[in-house]
């Protein structure tokens, strides 16, 4: 079939949105119609070419909400009508990451993805006849695209598709690194440092979780206000003080855990050493740049520290997105102020725009209409 997609040809320039052909789901895959996707820093990171392993040309996109259209051979958890929220991060329930709670980095298609290729090791993108590849095993810049079962979460028909495709990245990844990383406790304090998707999410999962402190760590005071929205009981400015603030707010200790959310090496630090001797637990959701490494004093350690790293919250997707997607229709989310600008796929690069200005914690480009 003829779709339309946004096409990443060459790094460091804009997407083109172009026709281009998507083969049937084979054995084992889905053909979804995408209704919704974010535009997350990882689309942006790629695009720019600063990303050593980014391939081009691609379609990128992978923060989509959809609805099953056919499915491919021996296809058993999904079947046509279906909502799906798509999963960079797949679950296989076979392999022995899969099978141990522990961790969520599901073993079975990894290669092939990040290769941008379909678990078989072909693309179903294609055009003139010339190989397409898929970008995270996803690539939902695009009316309609062919995933593995295994990286489909079905979700509940009543979630409105804009604030359930935030799940497929930023806002899980937050979630799950209070939830199921850090394991927040009951009247603990937290600080979260950070306030974009995945901070804001970090937030949310420390309300959940029943924190009786947050502490909101960020630049921006309009960002700040919105983490105050999620939960945040106090906020401070980052800067070269945030750990002596941090420390004063809470006697001296530190908090029991602490959330980086920026991507910076000296804030994943700062992360370490606010977090409590005896307990304190600092959990690391941002993604550093290449090469770069994290500077720790090991006193911090042998009193007791630890540091932990979560990558999209440690989120067993087909398990848990379901659920935090009823916890979010029960009201224990609020959503609405992340969607900040509403776009269409013609409007790509502008979601990039927007990001790159930090206007708005997340866009989402709508399909229902193009
Ligand atoms: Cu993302
Ligand atoms: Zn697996």
């Amino acid at each position: 079939m003829k779709i339309r997609a946004a096409v990443l040809e060459e790094f460091g320039a804009p997407l083109e949105v172009q026709e281009l052909d998507l083969a049937e789901p084979k054995a084992g895959e889905v053909l979804v119609r995408v209704e919704a996707c974010g535009v997350c820093h990882t689309d942006l990171y790629t695009g720019s070419g600063a990303d050593p392993s980014g391939y081009a040309p691609t379609v990128l996109g992978h923060e989509g909400a959809g609805v099953v259209e056919r499915v491919g051979d021996g296809v058993a958890s999904v079947a046509p009508g279906d909502h799906v929220v798509t999963l960079f991060s797949p679950q296989c329930r076979e392999c022995i990451h899969c099978r141990d709670e522990r961790t969520n980095l599901c073993l079975a298609i990894r290669e092939q993805q990040n290769r941008g290729f379909l678990p078989d090791g072909t693309t179903r993108l294609s055009r003139d006849g010339e190989p397409v590849r898929h970008f995270m095993g996803t690539s939902t810049f695009a009316e309609y695209t062919v995933m593995p079962e295994i990286a489909l979460a079905k979700i509940t028909p009543d979630a409105p598709l804009d604030g359930a495709c935030l799940f497929a990245c930023g806002l899980s990844t937050g979630l799950g690194a209070a939830i199921n990383t850090a394991k927040v406790q009951p009247g603990s304090t937290c600080v979260v440092f950070g306030a974009g998707m995945v901070g804001l999410g970090a937030v949310a999962g420390c309300r959940l979780q029943g924190a009786e402190r947050i502490v909101g760590v960020d630049l921006s005071d309009e960002r700040l206000e919105l983490a105050r929205g999620q939960g945040a009981t106090d906020t401070i400015r980052g800067g070269p003080d945030a750990v002596q603030q941090i420390l004063e707010l809470t006697g001296g200790f530190g908090a029991d855990y602490t959330f980086e959310a920026t991507g910076l090496v000296d804030v994943m630090r700062q992360a370490l050493e606010s977090a409590r001797m005896g307990w304190g637990l600092a959990t690391v959701c941002g993604v550093a740049g290449k090469g770069e490494t994290l500077d720790v004093v090991p006193r911090f350690l042998i009193t007791g520290r630890r540091i932990a790293g979560s990558s999209f919250g440690g989120v067993k997707g087909r398990d848990q997105v379901p659920q935090l997607v009823d916890r979010w229709l029960a009201g224990e989310l609020d959503l609405e102020p992340f969607l900040s600008h509403r776009l269409t796929l013609d409007d790509v690069n502008r979601g990039f725009e927007l990001m790159e200005r930090q206007d708005g914690i997340r866009s989402v480009i709508g399909f229902a209409q193009t």
